[in-house]
């Protein structure tokens, strides 16, 4: 039985593989590889995409993180509000610039709970980084407003939700600042690494610039210790290419989250909820089950893959042992992280595979 994968960007690459074949090769020809004039043309599109003002490409999504919370001043002695439920870079880019993360439990949507951030605020918190995880915004409004009454930033880290809506409204362009991931199995993933930033402040994507390219704004003049955080020419065409398909893919994955919301129905599998007024992008679709290990062995034995996002919330990793948290500080996120179970999602699932996913979850009995 051939299997239903947890992800296949093979079937992606077939729709664009003459543009980018065609465009790569102008990018050799050019010899265009460190920065330059296509990284700035993807730029350029990207942030119009968001509606912010200004973006900046770099290496990774963890680099985004990292020069994003460096352009706001963070460094030693502060503190910065960071979700458990994250991948872990949330916290590095934190950790890189000296700073010290201060985990919060999360909501019913999986994200972070604005309660638990307002009441983690000490005189030391400098910013409050809200993570869209799973493609699902978080509580924007809230967090702004909380972050604005206490005179901190609030940073996006919007690496898993390219083009997601919040009230009308892209994400990447409401908090201070955002970062995104192009890892490759994103909703916008480049054929390699790659990061971004967007805000629409000025003097903080400047900075960006010249931090990402060795502290340098004329060549061998160093005005600050810098990185070499450039994103390369073959990865921003790719970007480029892709993102004209961006909104299409995002609906094809609306579609399979569809099919699965109103399809599964197992009184063993809690499906998961959206806020209201957002457009979510599913970059994944976690259900939660108690005995998670029995449904994934389940699904393996239809031919489903399945996979796990997160296993290890932050604030429980050996790397934050120092901080000195325990097990039964963040309930709700350690619940998750030993319930959570991600089905198959991307935008070319055949209905066949869908149906598919469906029946093997409702054909789970515990
Ligand atoms: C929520 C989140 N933040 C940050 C990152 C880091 O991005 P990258 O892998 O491009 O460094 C990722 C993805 O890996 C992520 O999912």
């Amino acid at each position: 039985m051939e299997q239903v994968p947890f992800l296949n960007l093979g079937r992606q690459y077939q729709q664009i593989r003459e543009d980018v074949k065609r465009e790569w090769d102008d990018v050799l020809a050019k010899t265009a590889f460190a920065g330059g004039p296509f990284v700035t043309r993807f730029e350029e599109a990207f942030a119009h995409y968001c509606q912010a003002k200004y973006a900046a490409g770099v290496n990774t999504g963890t680099s985004a993180l990292h020069l994003a919370m460096l352009a706001l001043g963070i460094g030693p002695g502060d503190e910065v509000i960071v979700p458990g439920n994250t991948f872990v870079a949330t916290a590095w880019g934190v950790s890189y610039c000296g700073a010290t993360p201060v985990f919060v439990d999360c909501d019913e949507y999986y994200n972070l709970d604005p309660r638990a951030a307002e009441a983690a605020i000490t005189p030391k918190t400098r910013a409050i980084a809200g993570v869209h995880l799973y493609g699902q915004p978080c509580r924007l409004d809230e967090l702004k407003e909380i972050a604005s009454r206490h005179q901190i930033h609030l940073i996006e880290d919007a690496a898993q939700a390219h083009g997601a809506l919040f009230k009308d409204q892209r994400v990447g362009s409401i908090g201070d600042i955002s970062a995104f991931s192009f890892y490759p199995g994103k909703n916008l993933g480049a054929y390699g690494e790659g990061g971004g930033i967007t805000t629409n402040r000025k003097e903080w994507i400047d900075h960006i610039y010249r931090l990402r390219n060795h502290g340098s704004e004329e060549r061998y003049y160093h005005d600050e210790v810098g990185y070499n955080m450039r994103m390369d020419g073959l990865q921003a065409t790719v970007l480029e290419i892709k993102l004209r398909h961006l909104d299409n893919w995002n609906d094809g994955r609306r579609e399979v989250a569809k099919t699965y919301l109103e399809g599964i129905d197992n009184s063993l599998i809690t499906l998961p909820k959206v806020l209201p007024d957002t457009v979510p992008v599913w970059h994944l679709f976690v259900v939660t089950t108690p005995h998670r290990d029995r449904l994934m062995k389940h699904l393996q034995s239809r031919g489903v893959q399945s996979a796990l996002h997160y296993p290890v919330p932050c604030h429980l990793q050996k790397a934050y042992a120092s901080l000195g948290y325990s097990k039964g500080d963040l309930p709700k996120s350690e619940a998750l992280a030993s319930t959570c179970v991600s089905l198959p999602m991307f935008a070319e699932l055949t209905l066949e595979e869908r149906s598919r996913v469906v029946d093997a979850v409702n054909s789970y009995k515990g």
